[in-house]
């Protein structure tokens, strides 16, 4: 699976670019500023409806303009899928596969798995439970499709528990509520759990590759206590809860443990092993989902050069291409990519002032 034609109007500094892409590896090069992370951006933002870089989506629109398009022919076998996708000032969203308008942005995620890599990315990996949830959940939604209803229930049974809580409610009143929130709760965790077991499989050879003699464990926390059934913990935490008017444990707060011997990951490793620590669990992730699915992921790689020395952008690249699937890379130099491949990329566009050439 790979998009094979590209065309972005009006998003941050492109105006009007068209891109004809390859299946493999696509290298992208320019200077500061010229528009590569753009271009990253706007494939993410067509498969997503949303930035990886602000929260803000009216800021991706050209400055001068009122509206963006972006468009895309997707290529999975035989099969040909047009999407498309404008996006209003006003905030008005329309996204269209294959000509028919589609309500819900899910259903543009699925067709298109993202996987993204920044020099950001890595570090918010880092910061917050948030981001790793979003990782587990990121495989847990392509990996299984009761995942995307059942964590969605989960989560508006979840505010309505804590309005009825920051009103006092007494716990007689919510019980009815936490049976329904445990029924999904449940079929929440069992995704996740399956899938981070699944994923530790695929994660030991690669980091085997990319850092030996790191002594990685990564495992799954549900976000409550390990003993407890949830609808007891519920009950038993009622007081707290009313106290704070949140809950305070349940599939919100689920985690991912990364730790190197007893350290938490970030702790003992370098910045360039925490890079490829994080591209190994992006690799894995992508190699997983072909394995269970045959589905390609489509790899967004931001300056992959920075922090990584000659061998392991050697490395990483070659891991990388392995997978089979489509991969975007962006660099200053060219030669940073070019010079630790074997074989030239399969295209190479050079983006300058927002405007994109390819390189014949
Ligand atoms: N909404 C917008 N309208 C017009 N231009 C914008 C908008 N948002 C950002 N820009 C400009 O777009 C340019 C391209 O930014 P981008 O981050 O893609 O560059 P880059 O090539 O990745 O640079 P670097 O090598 O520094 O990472 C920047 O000069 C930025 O100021
Ligand atoms: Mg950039």
């Amino acid at each position: 699976m790979s998009l094979t034609r590209l065309n972005i109007n009006s998003f941050r500094n492109i105006l009007s670019a068209q891109m004809q892409l390859a299946d493999g590896l696509n290298l992208i090069y320019g200077e500061n500023g010229s528009g590569k992370t753009s271009v990253l951006e706007a494939i993410f933002f067509l498969g997503m409806g949303r930035s990886f870089r602000s929260h803000l989506s009216q800021r991706v629109i050209n400055n001068e303009q009122d509206n963006l398009t972006l468009f895309a022919m997707l290529e999975r076998g035989t099969r040909q899928t047009k999407l498309g996708l404008r996006r209003s000032r006003s905030g008005d969203i329309d996204v269209k596969i294959n000509g028919e308008n589609i309500k819900r942005l899910s259903t543009l995620a699925e067709a298109l798995p993202i996987q993204v890599i920044t020099p950001e990315s890595f570090s918010l990996l880092f910061e917050g439970p948030k981001s790793r949830r979003q990782f587990i959940d990121w495989g847990a939604f392509h990996c299984d499709p009761n995942f995307h209803l059942a964590w969605a229930n989960t989560r508006r049974i979840l505010k309505q528990r804590n309005q009825l809580l920051k009103s006092e409610t007494p716990y007689a009143n919510i019980q009815f509520w936490d049976t329904e929130l445990v029924r999904y709760a449940e079929v929440v965790t069992e995704i996740r759990n399956r899938y981070v077991d699944s994923l530790n499989a695929l994660l030991k050879g690669i980091i085997e590759e990319f850092l030996p003699q790191v002594d990685l464990k990564v495992s799954f926390t549900r976000g409550w206590d390990s003993k407890t059934e949830y609808l007891q913990h519920l009950e038993n935490q009622y007081p707290r809860d009313l106290a704070s008017g949140f809950t305070g444990s349940g599939p919100h707060k689920a985690d991912l443990r990364l730790r190197v011997g007893s350290l938490p990951a970030q702790d003992a490793l370098s910045r360039g092993q925490l890079k490829l620590l994080v591209c190994a669990l992006r690799i894995a992730q992508g190699k997983l989902l072909k394995q269970q699915l045959n589905k390609n992921s489509i790899y967004l790689v931001d300056d992959l050069p920075s922090e990584l020395d000659a061998k392991h952008r050697q490395l990483l690249l070659k891991q990388l291409t392995e997978t089979g699937a489509q991969i975007f890379v962006t660099a200053i130099d060219p030669a940073a990519i070019v010079d630790s491949l074997s074989s030239p990329p399969d295209r190479m566009f050079h983006v300058e002032h927002g405007k994109i050439a390819v390189i014949e």
